[in-house]
């Protein structure tokens, strides 16, 4: 029985320096600006330096993720972390983190590739609204560049690394994960894997050989299962919620390629200026995509206090998460600290 609605009271984000522009992959393998421009709507992406963690990046935005939400690490009663990039297999990204943090509570990973934020959110909101736990950390990260073939164009030129981390806490009123629509077909999931180093194709001199310690993926059919499940997912969730498009403020959709969300958006007659795209500047960050456009959403005066967000998602396994979240608190003025660097863009048009 729900004892409690959720609102989202911190949020942080970080992105490494380096920028890596397409002109830079025109450099490495066989593509050019125009192309990636064209078929993704990616300009530009980041890489970690040498030596940057996973564990780095989701420190650093969830250290801001707290101080917005004015709580310590000690005052945390979950962590979760969504990644499909960890940086070890065990010990788990979530407790590397705790204790990065400072913090003495529990903590736990979820991998369920460029979903894993959402579902994250969706998992927290229950413990707040059961009344189990009052502060609840969910950060979606991924140090993916390191798992990517960079003679592979079909793949490298998609991918970059960040984090991004929101507060969960009770609301008196309806506030936080409204309703939510998750899914998985598991029958897909040989589209997008990384088929090595795991105990079905263990580390060994031949894995490394074949390249099966890179991310491959069937671009094709991946996309075919994204412009289907973008659509119906948002039209699931609305529903869940009793709500019509028309009541939504803001969609922020995983940013995999601007191409997808611009064939949802025609599909469902959506006004463009109420999706949030940022795939251009950051391709596809995996789990971390949907928390970093949240971030900058905030950042740039588009979320305000009641707004109802649709955050919509598709990725490996094949699944999908989505969730209708309504806006609680204030944006103190300081959240626009990055703003200057956040241009909106336009969803390109579909070819
Ligand atoms: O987070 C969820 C995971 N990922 C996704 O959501 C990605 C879903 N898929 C996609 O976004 C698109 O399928 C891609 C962007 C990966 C590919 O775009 P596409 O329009 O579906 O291209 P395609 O796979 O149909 O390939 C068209 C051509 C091919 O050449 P041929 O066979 O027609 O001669 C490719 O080899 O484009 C070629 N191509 C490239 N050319 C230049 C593929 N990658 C590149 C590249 N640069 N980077």
């Amino acid at each position: 029985m729900l004892q409690s609605y959720s609102q989202i009271s911190g949020w942080g984000k970080y992105v490494p320096e380096k920028r890596l522009t397409n002109f830079d992959l025109e450099k490495m393998v066989d593509t050019s600006h125009e192309w990636i421009v064209q078929r993704t709507g990616i300009e530009e992406r980041r890489v970690a330096a040498k030596g940057e963690t996973g564990g780095d990046m989701a420190l650093a935005a969830s250290r801001q993720a707290l101080e917005t939400a004015g709580l310590k690490p000690t005052d945390l009663d979950l962590i979760i972390v969504a990644t499909s990039t960890p940086d070890y297999f065990v010990p788990a990204l979530s407790s590397t983190l705790q204790a990065a943090l400072g913090a003495t509570c529990p903590a736990f990973t979820v991998m369920t590739g460029c979903t894993g934020f959402v579902y994250g959110l969706v998992t927290g909101h229950q413990f707040i609204a059961t009344g189990a736990f009052k502060r609840i950390l969910v950060v979606g990260v991924e140090l993916i560049t390191p798992f990517l073939d960079w003679e592979d164009r079909n793949t490298c030129v998609l991918f970059g690394d960040g984090a991004g981390a929101v507060v969960l806490t009770p609301s008196p009123g309806p506030r936080g994960v409204l309703a939510f629509d998750l899914g998985s077909n598991g029958e897909l999931g040989h589209n997008l894997i990384l088929e090595g180093g795991g105990g079905a194709n263990p580390m060994s001199h031949q894995m490394i050989d074949n390249g099966q310690h890179y991310l491959k993926m069937n671009g094709r059919e991946v996309f075919k299962f994204a412009t289907r499940i973008l659509p119906q997912s948002t039209q699931a969730v609305l529903n869940n919620a009793g709500m019509g498009l028309d009541d939504i403020d803001l969609i922020i959709p995983h940013q995999a390629n601007a191409r997808i969300i611009d064939l949802a958006v025609r599909y469902l007659k959506i006004d463009p200026k109420k999706v949030f795209v940022n795939v251009n500047k950051y391709g596809n960050t995996s789990a971390a995509s949907i928390p970093i456009a949240l971030v900058e959403a905030i950042e740039q005066g588009r979320v305000k206090p009641d707004d109802k967000i649709a955050l919509v998602s598709f990725g490996a396994g094949l699944t999908w998460a989505s969730a209708v979240v309504q806006w609680g608190v204030a944006v103190p003025p300081s959240n626009g600290r990055v703003a200057a660097e956040t241009v909106p863009v336009e969803v390109v048009a579909a070819s």
